[in-house]
């Protein structure tokens, strides 16, 4: 609402009612939030929760830095739930419990929160459910089988830059590398592209674009003046996220484009054919409803895209903290060792049928998520009223967010929840635990659908780095984590790398 003042001058008839019809925006406008504040406040009236700034929310605590432990000290006082402030006029319920999540996720008029993916890869919206039926055949045991060889293959890539990189006494950054191989591993089985990224500079673009894209929606939704569409779109910050989100397109529609010229050539039809298994784009080229409709051109962008961003960034993270807590403790690390070294006998490289045997190894794989769920928090947007189990309600419209990060380290439900322990997974004392303690995929309907395909890679690059490499710190660098959706450490994950003999 900017009078232009080069028509204006003359007369200051033009001027006077554009002021008017200013002051009349900004008066409604101040009342519209206004009336929000107090809805919110309404609808979260039955839980206290940490005090907050009625304009900047809890935004002020959360920028000093240290938000993962902000979050775990509120848990402490609240460890149900509590409403938290994203500036005066937003606001979620934050859940940290078991009871409570299973509440949340079993909850039918529950739709993912659309702020974090309005806009990011998702563009237009969840068409989730229909689309989510045509994917589950992409997962299926028959279909992940030839992928384990695959990601052995990307694996080793990693682990022999690694070889050539080491020197004594240097640590090297992990998660980088580790983001490339996942990468690679997730372009291969979804796409059989390969692509050479993890040894070629050049075709990383998309890395850049899919860093970028996640830095900036977390930021995004830190800063309240953002959530406009109109500030973010002008800014320099909402300018980048558009030429992001361009790149990672541009790299999708290459991706679909290559694929769907194979189709029309009949010799690669018949290559395409006689290969040995289906990749996911096969599946989403072949997927029809029940009226015979496959997916548009667009909704298939938006599939390849989530894909992608889903199945590579969370598994790079979890394979990162994975090596790390390796690192911090070496008893686990050369007890998965051993029994990987005894599965495999003088096998060089990893099967599917392996993978089932690695039993402390996937115990420790657990652990490790629980301690840095790579997804450490996700958000539904309620299209009914929800009741918990303590008859607290919250009405329909509201945001809640389920702390997966609080809720693994609630010390209510966990017992030393700092301490990495990987009995704690052990049969036992799975069955004696609340069903949703432990929630690194989530759960109920929208649990992440490549659940098995992440347990399978971590399982496979764990095996191989271990085979090869004894982990340390680096006590100089050690992580920061941030969530920035998905978990991070603020300057990398650090470790000195030994080959093994
Ligand atoms: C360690 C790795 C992974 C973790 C921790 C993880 C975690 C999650 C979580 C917590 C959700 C629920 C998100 C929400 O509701 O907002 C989710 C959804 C999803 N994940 Fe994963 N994920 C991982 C790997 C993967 C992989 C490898 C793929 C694909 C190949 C994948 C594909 C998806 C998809 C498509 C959804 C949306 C499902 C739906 O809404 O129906 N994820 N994931
Ligand atoms: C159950 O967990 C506790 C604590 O982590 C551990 O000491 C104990 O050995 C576990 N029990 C079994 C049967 O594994």
């Amino acid at each position: 609402c900017s009078p232009n003042f080069k028509i204006a001058t003359p007369s200051s008839l033009l001027l006077y009612p554009a002021a008017v019809f200013c002051l009349i925006y900004v008066l409604l406008k101040a009342i519209q939030l206004y009336h929000k504040r107090q809805q919110l406040l309404k609808a979260f009236e039955s839980f206290p929760g940490p005090p907050s700034h009625w304009l900047y929310g809890h935004s002020s605590q959360i920028s000093q830095g240290g938000e993962l432990n902000q979050l775990l000290s509120w848990a402490k006082e609240y460890p149900y739930a509590y409403p938290r402030w994203i500036g005066g006029f937003m606001a979620s319920l934050t859940v940290n419990h078991p009871d409570y999540a299973k509440t949340v996720f079993g909850h039918g008029g529950t739709v993912t929160g659309a702020y974090f993916r309005k806009g990011l890869l998702i563009l237009h919206g969840p068409k989730w459910f229909q689309h989510r039926r045509l994917l589950t055949p992409g997962f299926h045991y028959d279909v992940l089988k030839p992928y384990v060889s695959l990601m052995a293959e990307s694996t080793k890539v990693m682990l022999d830059k690694w070889e050539r990189l080491i020197t004594v006494d240097k640590s090297v950054e992990l998660f980088e590398h580790v983001s490339l191989m996942t990468l690679d591993s997730i372009m291969k089985c979804a796409f059989s592209c390969h692509s050479n990224c993890q040894t070629d500079r050049d075709s990383d673009y998309y890395i850049k674009a899919v860093y970028d894209l996640t830095y900036l929606v977390f930021h995004r939704f830190r800063f309240f003046p953002f959530h406009n569409d109109f500030i973010y779109r002008i800014s320099s910050q909402g300018r980048r996220f558009q030429e992001a989100c361009r790149l990672a397109h541009q790299h999708t529609d290459k991706v679909i484009k290559e694929r769907k010229t194979s189709l029309q050539d009949q010799q690669e039809l018949e290559k395409i054919q006689k290969k040995k298994f289906l990749d996911f784009l096969d599946i989403l080229l072949c997927a029809k409803d029940e009226n015979g409709a496959g997916l548009s051109d667009e909704d298939l962008r938006a599939e390849v895209d989530t894909f992608m961003f889903e199945g590579h960034d969370t598994t790079a993270s979890g394979v990162s903290w994975l090596l790390y807590c390796m690192a911090l403790h070496p008893e686990h690390q050369q007890r998965c060792r051993e029994e990987i070294k005894e599965i495999l006998g003088d096998r060089e490289t990893i099967q599917w049928d392996d993978l089932g045997k690695m039993t402390y190894s996937t115990m420790c794989i657990k652990e490790s998520l629980r301690l840095y769920p790579p997804v450490p928090g996700v958000s539904r947007l309620l299209s009914k009223p929800i009741t918990f189990h303590d008859g607290r309600t919250v009405p329909e419209g509201s945001l809640v967010a389920v702390s997966i990060y609080s809720l693994h380290r609630n010390p209510t439900v966990w017992q030393d929840p700092e301490v990495f322990d990987p009995m704690r997974f052990s049969p036992e004392n799975v069955s004696k635990r609340h069903s949703h303690a432990f929630l690194p995929f989530a759960a109920g309907a929208r649990n992440c659908i490549g659940k098995q395909f992440a347990m399978n890679e971590l399982k496979v690059a764990l095996a191989l780095t271990l085979l090869r490499f004894e982990l340390t710190p680096d006590p100089a660098k050690p992580p920061q984590e941030i969530p920035q959706i998905v978990l991070k450490s603020s300057h990398g994950i650090h470790l000195l790398l030994r080959k093994l003999p």
